[in-house]
């Protein structure tokens, strides 16, 4: 339930979902002096403490700065210049994207962005958790009706515009009427099993172990709390594996069974699907689709938050050019420049999921050509920058 005022029967802007394209588009149109109410379903702690992805390219970094929530990232996320590939043969090689394209990444957890967003909302921004039954009962060419049930009541918010972040399941994308958005998808046949472990990572730097028994990630969200994934078939649930089985798959697939993998508690885990869907086009009259309600990336290659962060700035402009300019050529750009760097980051993240996962039926043939591709990717520096500059950023413009 909102302990909040009642909302403004009006308001520029209506958006739908308070994950991070949420949370961040409605910040970067205060400090443009746009208002805007947010209206999200779940509670505030459960928003603030849902784990999911945790690399954020120079692109994002730059943005959260430029909103004002990039101290505690400057001073807590920590900045990587490479990462690691371990191969089937065992073979360690490091992919060294900062020296091969100049850029960084970092390693902090959306978690935390969402945090860093929610402290710097402000006592006068309307920011509404709890809300049910959210509806987009009108979408006219110039303004739309949003209806949702608010501290127990039926509200009706008046807007110019609405913002869909409300994620894959969200309502914004289904309001659409039939035939005017085309959604298109694919689903790989593979899953992965995250977890947080309360233990330092095997490495200072990311491991991507591609092995004969499956892929698994190394990664970390401080130095003592390590990410893991591991791949599994689709129809696993997340309960399959016990603690031991997990910390020793993982073991034998980064370490090849040396049993070096720092152990520690495992404090979650969750499966995740690796599918990959983007709606087409962005925008329908007043309704615009930002993050995941357009488009999802397997997370093979981490794209799915920086797209969202990608997407929450391009809108904010775009609003920005009309409120304060008059000036509507970017709203009218938003879908067609925001679904080219949404398909950049499916094929990207398409092309990592292939590399890193062989397919169940994969022939010897199949694993030859794998092996080719990393043995370009790693002899090649040429091959080695173009993945280096898709690796940190498709943000950059
Ligand atoms: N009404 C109000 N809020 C809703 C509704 C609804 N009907 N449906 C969903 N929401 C909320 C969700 O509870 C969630 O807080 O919308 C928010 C969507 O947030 P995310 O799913 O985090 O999507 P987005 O902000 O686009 O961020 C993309 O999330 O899935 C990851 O890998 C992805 O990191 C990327 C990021
Ligand atoms: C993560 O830390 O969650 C992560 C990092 C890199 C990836 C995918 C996920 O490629």
């Amino acid at each position: 339930m909102s302990t909040a005022a009642a909302a403004p029967r009006r308001t520029p802007v209506c958006i739908i979902g308070a994950g991070p394209a949420g949370l961040l588009l409605a910040r970067l149109l205060r400090l443009s002096g746009i208002e805007s109410v947010v209206l999200e379903r779940r509670s505030r702690e459960h928003v603030a403490r849902r784990v999911r992805a945790g690399l954020l390219e120079q692109g994002t970094v730059q943005t959260l700065r430029t909103a004002g929530v990039g101290a505690r990232l400057d001073r807590e996320g920590l900045e990587h210049h490479g990462f690691r590939w371990r191969l089937p043969d065992g073979s360690a090689h490091r992919m060294p994207f900062a020296e091969l394209c100049g850029a960084s990444v970092w390693m902090y957890g959306q978690q935390e962005v969402v945090k860093d967003l929610l402290a710097a909302h402000t006592a006068e921004q309307s920011l509404y958790f709890g809300v049910e039954d959210v509806r987009i009962a009108e979408l006219r060419p110039d303004g739309a009706l949003v209806r949702c049930t608010l501290d127990g009541r039926l509200t009706e918010i008046a807007c110019d515009f609405v913002a869909g972040c409300d994620g894959f399941h969200g309502v914004s994308r289904p309001a659409v009427p039939a035939g005017e958005l085309t959604g298109h998808r694919l689903d790989h046949p593979v899953a992965w099993l995250g977890v947080l472990a309360a233990a330092p990572p095997l490495s200072p730097e990311l491991i991507y172990a591609v092995s004969d028994r499956g892929f698994a990630l190394q990664s970390m969200r401080s130095p003592t709390v390590s990410r893991l994934y591991l791949s599994v078939p689709p129809g696993e649930g997340v309960d399959h594996r016990t603690d031991a089985e997990i910390r020793q798959e993982l073991d034998r697939r980064l370490t090849g069974g040396a049993g070096t993998l720092p152990t520690g508690p495992i404090l979650e885990r969750v499966l995740v699907p690796l599918r990959s869907f983007v709606a087409e086009p962005m925008q329908y009259r007043r309704l615009f689709l930002v993050g995941d309600a357009a488009h999802i990336v397997p997370p093979s290659a981490a794209k799915g938050l920086n797209l969202a962060v990608a997407d929450a700035r391009l809108l904010a402009e775009a609003l920005d050019g009309w409120y304060a300019h008059g000036r509507r050529e970017l709203l009218d750009g938003y879908s067609a420049t925001a679904l080219r760097r949404a398909w950049q980051g499916q094929e990207f993240s398409a092309a990592m999921t292939a590399l890193l996962h062989p397919t169940p039926q994969e022939s010897a043939f199949d694993r030859r050509l794998r092996g080719a591709r990393f043995e370009r990717l790693l002899s090649s520096t040429a091959e080695a920058t173009a993945f280096a500059e898709q690796y940190t950023g498709l943000a950059r413009r």
